[in-house]
């Protein structure tokens, strides 16, 4: 007697387990034809068929139901784990989650902060795209994994995964978090189904370790290549922010687009990704929907010839306004502004006022909030602009308090952290009564000089947990 398997048994879930019990099964139905009598009798014929019946029944259970230690996505499905910063991973884990949903699998998308080793312990199949952020850290929303999970190797030999790790090369830990996951997994016994991709700096050349892994998982795409996402957009106008008596090159500029089709949503936090040739720049974008257009703050950057930056020469440069140019808005959830209820306290210096302002006008239009701003450029404004608003809105009583410091002209030459340095009184005061901390700005300059401060005043530990429960963001790159 025969039966035929409806699917192939390593492709069932739990299949090690099951194929153990039907073998078990199909070894006591042998058992049983050796001692019965071979003579055919009709109570030996009956005995046979009853055992044959009842080792069909238990192959269906075995199939359909679930085992002891399986949930819905260990059941075949895939977890498939997010680690962001920016939002490119989380980005490009809803697109794996909907090219695995399109290929008949289910899937189930979530970020790695919010699930435990006893999650992926249940699981079989998990595909982990992860970002490094700082010198070859973990995201944010991954701090608290990374510290515990990951703090020594677990029990993960149910688990079979694939690997996508997001860096730039440029830095010296390139994909240094998705290297240490992939070790962490590995060390764990978890089976690496395909070698694990790393994607460089999003550049083309390195995503077809992307596809790879997607095809491995989810099987051939045959649907036209995507493109970069990106949608016509124009540019509106360029106004640069003069702050003296001669303009300046490094000028903060202030740049509106408008899409040549309906105009997308977005939420404070989201950036909006530049086509540049093969390449993207991204931009924290600085407005709201309700305001009709897109706005970005870019400071120039210069190459060491005196060549524009190729992303703020494109946006920038004289003639740039009426250039059409390609865009993407990738969402970034994990920075959308807090409910109100919660004091914000939003810290940054330079082009950073382009997410303290899309924060702002995000709290302003559901009604306004306690807001305290630090922030900091080199020269004061002499021109309507990003500072200017800061400063009306700040009349208005939208902002409670407002502190500015400038590091060049001739008043007093300060920074942002010396504002802050006597206030860590009131940031207790502030953090007592929950509030959020935003920075926006350089990674090198107001990310590390804010966050050394923050260190001082509150200690690591304390940093670190903020962090990791959302409540100290940082949008620095
Ligand atoms: C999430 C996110 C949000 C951001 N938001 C903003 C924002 O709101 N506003 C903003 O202004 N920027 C923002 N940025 C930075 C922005 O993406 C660009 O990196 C920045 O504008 C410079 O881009 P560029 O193409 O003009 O310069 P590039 O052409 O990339 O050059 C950048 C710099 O690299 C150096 N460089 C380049 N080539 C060489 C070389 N051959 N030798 C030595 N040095 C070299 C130069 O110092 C130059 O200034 C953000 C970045 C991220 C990741
Ligand atoms: C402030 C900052 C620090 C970064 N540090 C690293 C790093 O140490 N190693 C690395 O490989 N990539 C680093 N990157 C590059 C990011 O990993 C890369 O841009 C990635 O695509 C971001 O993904 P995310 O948007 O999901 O956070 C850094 C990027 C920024 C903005």
């Amino acid at each position: 007697m025969t039966l035929a398997l409806p699917v192939p048994a390593d492709r069932l879930p739990g299949a090690r387990f099951r194929v153990a019990a039907l073998g078990a099964g199909m070894l006591a139905v042998a058992g049983l034809c050796l001692v019965l009598p071979a003579d055919g009798s009709a109570a030996a014929r009956a005995l046979e068929a009853g055992a044959a019946v009842a080792l069909y029944l238990a192959f269906c259970c075995a199939v359909l139901l679930p085992g002891r230690s399986e949930r819905s996505d260990g059941d075949g499905g895939w977890l498939v784990v997010h680690a962001s910063q920016t939002g490119t991973a989380a980005d490009l884990a809803a697109q794996a989650a909907s090219r695995l949903a399109a290929a008949g699998l289910s899937a189930r998308l979530v970020p790695l902060g919010e699930i435990g080793v006893a999650d992926l312990a249940v699981a079989r199949r998990a595909l982990f795209v992860v970002a490094t952020t700082g010198e070859g850290e973990p995201p944010d929303p991954a701090i608290r994994f990374h510290r515990t999970a990951m703090a020594a190797p677990a029990d993960l030999s149910g688990l079979d995964y694939a690997l996508v790790a997001l860096g730039d090369s440029d830095y010296p830990a390139f994909c240094g978090f998705g290297r240490a996951l992939d070790s962490w997994l590995q060390a764990s016994g978890a089976r690496p189904l395909t070698e694990r991709a790393e994607i460089d700096a999003m550049m083309p050349a390195s995503r077809t370790g992307w596809t790879r892994v997607l095809d491995r998982i989810a099987g051939p795409d045959i649907s036209p290549p995507a493109g970069d996402g990106s949608a016509p957009w124009r540019i509106d106008r360029v106004a640069r922010q003069s702050t003296g008596p001669m303009p300046d090159r490094e000028d903060l500029a202030l740049v509106r687009l408008v899409p040549e089709g309906p105009l997308p949503d977005w939420g404070a936090g989201d950036v909006a990704e530049i086509s540049v040739g093969d390449s993207r720049r991204d931009y924290t974008i600085a407005s709201l929907p309700a305001e009709g257009g897109l706005s970005l703050v870019v400071r120039p950057a210069f190459h060491p010839d005196g060549s524009p930056g190729l992303g703020t020469g494109l946006l920038t440069a004289t003639g740039a306004a009426g250039r059409r140019i390609g865009l993407r808005i990738r969402a970034n959830p994990h920075l959308r502004c807090p409910p109100l209820d919660r004091p914000m306290l939003l810290i940054g210096a330079g082009s950073g006022i382009a997410g303290i302002r899309a924060q702002l006008a995000a709290r302003i239009a559901a009604g306004g909030g306690a807001n305290w701003v630090v922030y900091g450029d080199r020269l004061p404004a002499t021109s309507t602009g990003p500072q200017a608003e800061l400063l009306a809105w700040h009349r208005a009583g939208w902002i409670g308090r407002l502190d500015l410091a400038f590091s060049r002209g001739d008043g007093e030459r300060c920074r942002v952290p010396d504002r802050l340095r006597g206030e860590a009184e009131t940031l207790r005061d502030w953090l007592a009564r929950d509030a959020v901390v935003y920075v926006c700005g350089g990674a090198d300059g107001i990310g590390a000089s804010v966050h050394a401060l923050l260190v001082e005043m509150l200690g690591e530990g304390v940093l670190q947990e903020m962090a990791a429960r959302g409540d100290y963001r940082r949008d620095v790159y």
